[in-house]
């Protein structure tokens, strides 16, 4: 069997650049390594767990998702995109596996729980929301990938699916592929932090977020407020660098780690202004962000070709879920008809 890559996003908002370096580049990467038969996946029924009453708000999200898709290089003759919701098999496998699962399994998974706390759902928590891990194990095995690019908040999802098709294979057949989670290698893109500082995940419902689509203007105004050491208070003084985001991102953007070494020794003795290293930081990101920002804008130009693209995607990825279907069906002899 060959290498199959999955990987998808909540279309809850527009991708940002904790999504670019933990996520987007990695799987780029490999599209572009010729390897890997490739899958993305808009996961709008993902996204409606916990936006379900903002339904045009995840409609809107589709197209900006499939927009940053482009904008960073993901190529439609190379990268099959669909769209959750308008995959059926995918529901009907979720349901399959909500056996394989118990609900004190489900009510562990760490970044659920987190994400419960963060959202503080007035009313309850939502079925819906508590299962999504398993809604996200169909999502990787209709086309039994055995990779999936993801953030590290994602490695629990991952480990749930292995659960899954672990039993799965074991009641019924060998039918479905343990996949493998692949995380960024350099430990500071896994996480990126929000410009408010480092201890927040770069998130929509933060607002601290910088987006792949921010014009030139909003990326200063970002950078500018950004949080850094707030003891560094006259230019003369000695700074701190840990835990000051503007470094955190030279770390992980500047590709000249000894010009970052040397930025970095100069605000420690003292002398060196926040302004001149944001200044600096600005020009760093919009040298990575500026051609993807053209490009979005391009794309964006031809709103009809972007559904075009979607909707062969999706017809596409139906096909080969259909087939895995067939394949799930009659191992668990539910095959009647042959
Ligand atoms: N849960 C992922 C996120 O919040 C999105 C997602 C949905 C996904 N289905 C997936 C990721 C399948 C990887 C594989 O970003």
């Amino acid at each position: 069997m060959g290498n199959v890559l999955l990987t998808g996003d909540r279309p809850s908002g527009q991708l940002h650049l904790g999504h670019y370096v933990g996520s987007l580049k990695n799987r780029v990467q490999l599209q572009d390594s010729g390897e890997y038969e490739c899958f993305v996946l808009i996961a709008d029924v993902q996204a409606l767990t916990d936006n379900f009453e903002a339904p045009q708000h995840v409609r809107d999200n589709v197209y900006e998702v499939a927009l940053d898709y482009l904008a960073v290089g993901i190529d439609p003759a190379r990268t099959t995109v669909s769209i959750q919701s308008l995959m059926p098999a995918l529901s009907e496998l979720t349901v399959y596996y909500l056996n394989l699962v118990t609900l004190a399994r489900l009510e562990r998974n760490p970044t659920v729980k987190a994400e419960i706390a963060q959202k503080a759902f007035k009313g309850g928590v939502p079925a819906g929301f508590v299962c999504y891990p398993v809604s996200q194990a169909a999502d990787i095995t209709f086309c039994k990938a055995n990779v999936v690019p993801v953030g590290i908040d994602q490695l629990p999802m991952i480990e749930q699916t292995r659960e899954v098709v672990r039993s799965f294979n074991g009641i019924y057949g060998e039918v479905l592929v343990e996949p493998e989670a692949l995380i960024p290698a350099d430990e500071k893109s896994q996480r990126l932090p929000g410009i408010t500082g480092n201890d927040t995940k770069m998130s929509k419902s933060l607002g601290n977020g910088i987006y792949l689509a921010d014009d030139r203007d909003t990326l200063w105004a970002k950078v500018r407020q950004m949080y850094t050491d707030p003891g560094h208070l006259r230019v003369s003084d000695p700074g701190s660098v840990e835990g000051n985001t503007v470094f955190t991102y030279l770390d992980v953007f500047d590709t000249d780690a000894a010009q970052v070494d040397g930025l970095k020794e100069h605000y420690r003795r003292g002398g060196l202004g926040d302004v001149k290293v944001k200044e600096h930081l600005f020009e760093v990101l919009d040298v990575e962000l500026a051609p993807i920002r053209e490009r979005r804008a391009e794309f964006a130009k031809d709103k009809a070709a972007v559904l075009t693209m979607l909707r062969e995607g999706t017809d596409r990825a139906n096909e080969v879920a259909a087939a895995t279907l067939r394949e799930v069906r009659a191992a668990m002899r539910i095959d009647y008809f042959g």
